[in-house]
């Protein structure tokens, strides 16, 4: 264990997967499946793939309507399995295959699950958008697979789940999103040093803006981010820096550190992708292109380390590197997404279901920049329990796997109500507000 997952155990971190078996580390080329492959992430993994075509056999893809690129990608990669959510996208996908290659159509939720799962597949790459993501990754984990997880939204609503099923799977969690890849890199051999984790951040397109300003931006001005060239949600998300917050959880849930241990830094120049802070205050810095085929190309390969397209990166021209706190008053979606992380009990899937659904109703023009925050704390204002802590710390008490999956599969329901419930929430709110207009 410490030769292999140098760092990632011990008193100060307590990563949340074992390292990978052998026997995966040996078995090349890898089987892989990729959840949301026509995204930004899924794309870039692909790129990636097509460096090292030896290395990888892609078995199955998905998207959820955007039939059109996976038929592309299907045609390039031939997997036999492909995943698309409903059952228009899986007619509209058969006509677009090319004669003579007929793979097995997936559909829906449990189609993407059952992606997740197949026996053949020894590696998934998480990297569908939002709660959606969480199904192929809880699949993933009970199936014992080895997950590069770009999808952090797995981790902001059940956490303590995912921890627990890689407990009794053995299943594996390697992060994709380049803050945590690159804790993970820093604490190679240095996890008992660990003080504390520093997350950088960009600051989004709004950086430096006061609330007044922020009150009329547009959707495209919100989309049009300084560094990274993402998907539409998450670029949203670091425009109000809840792209942040949400990693404030995703930090928490992979390394298993007190929220206190857990910093944000503002950094607009986006080379250094996060730090390490050891208990003598020295700092272990990665740096990097903001290229995520870097990352994925780390998760994908590891623990081998090699060229897989991005650009290296040269100091000599990256310019002068700033740091600074972030502006927790104009930007309050990082003190929203603490407190989700300090009083739990749901508020997490709160949070992540009002952020998503406000999000979609800016990209709808329904409501103004300014109001993302303001509905999501509303919403979490809304919810009350009686179960602190619940349904995210769950002691899996299933000995057998039939009942695991039974008990997982409920405790994921309870999930997805508690996250329909609160996306009613917002938008009630929104009706409402569009009325008293
Ligand atoms: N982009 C980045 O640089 C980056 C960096 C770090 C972490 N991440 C994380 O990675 C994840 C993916 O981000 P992205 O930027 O790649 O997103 P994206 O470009 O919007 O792609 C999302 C993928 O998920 C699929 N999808 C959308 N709605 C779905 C649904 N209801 N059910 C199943 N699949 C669905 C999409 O299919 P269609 O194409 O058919 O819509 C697409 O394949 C997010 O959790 C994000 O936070 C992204």
């Amino acid at each position: 264990m410490a030769e292999l997952w140098p760092g990632l155990g011990g008193p100060t971190i307590s990563y949340i997967s074992r390292p990978p078996s052998k026997r995966w580390r040996r078995a090349w080329p890898r089987k892989l499946v990729i959840l949301g492959s026509t995204g930004s992430i899924g794309q870039s993994a692909l790129a990636v793939v097509e460096s090292k075509r030896e290395d990888f056999c892609i078995i199955g893809l998905s998207c959820a309507r955007n039939v059109k690129r996976l038929a592309a990608q299907a045609e390039r990669f031939r997997p036999s399995f492909l995943g698309v959510l409903d059952a228009a996208a899986a007619y509209r996908l058969k006509r677009l295959l090319p004669k003579g290659y007929s793979p097995c159509i997936l559909e829906g939720h449990d189609g993407y699950a059952a992606l997740a799962s197949l026996p053949d597949a020894a590696t998934v790459l998480s990297a569908q958008v939002g709660s959606a993501g969480l199904a192929g990754t809880l699949a993933a984990a009970l199936a014992g697979k080895v997950i590069c997880l770009a999808n952090k939204e797995s981790l902001v609503l059940a956490g303590d789940l995912v921890r627990a099923i890689c407990k009794r799977t053995h299943a594996v969690i390697l992060p994709v999103d380049s803050e945590h890849n690159a804790i993970f890199q820093c604490l190679a051999g240095r996890g008992q040093e660990a003080a504390s984790l520093v997350l950088t951040a960009s600051g989004g397109p709004f950086l430096g803006k006061t609330k007044e300003e922020l009150h009329n931006v547009t959707v495209e001005q919100a989309l049009k981010h300084p560094t990274w060239r993402m998907g539409t949600k998450i670029s949203i998300d670091s425009a109000t820096l809840m792209n942040k917050g949400l990693e404030i959880l995703e930090a928490f849930h992979l390394y298993g550190v007190d929220p206190s241990r857990i910093r944000v830094l503002i950094h607009p120049q986006s080379v250094v992708h996060s730090l390490v802070e050891l208990t003598d205050g020295s700092l272990l810095a990665q740096m990097g292109a903001a290229d995520m085929r870097l990352t994925l190309a780390h998760c994908l390969l590891w623990p081998r380390c090699e060229p897989a397209g991005a650009v290296p990166l040269n100091p000599a021209q990256a310019g002068a590197l700033t740091f600074h706190e972030p502006d927790t008053q104009t930007f309050s979606c990082l003190t929203l997404a603490r407190r989700a992380l300090k009083q739990r009990g749901g508020l997490n899937i709160v949070m992540n279901a009002a952020n998503e659904a406000a999000v979609e109703l800016f990209l709808q023009g329904r409501i103004r920049f300014a109001d993302i925050p303001r509905l999501i704390e509303a919403a979490m204002w809304a919810h009350t329990t009686d179960e602190p802590g619940a349904p995210l710390s769950p002691p899996l008490t299933a000995k057998r796997f039939p009942a695991l999956t039974r008990e997982v599969h409920l405790l994921q329901q309870r999930i997805e109500r508690l996250d329909r419930q609160s996306r009613n929430v917002v938008n009630n709110m929104a009706n409402d507000g569009e009325q008293q207009k």
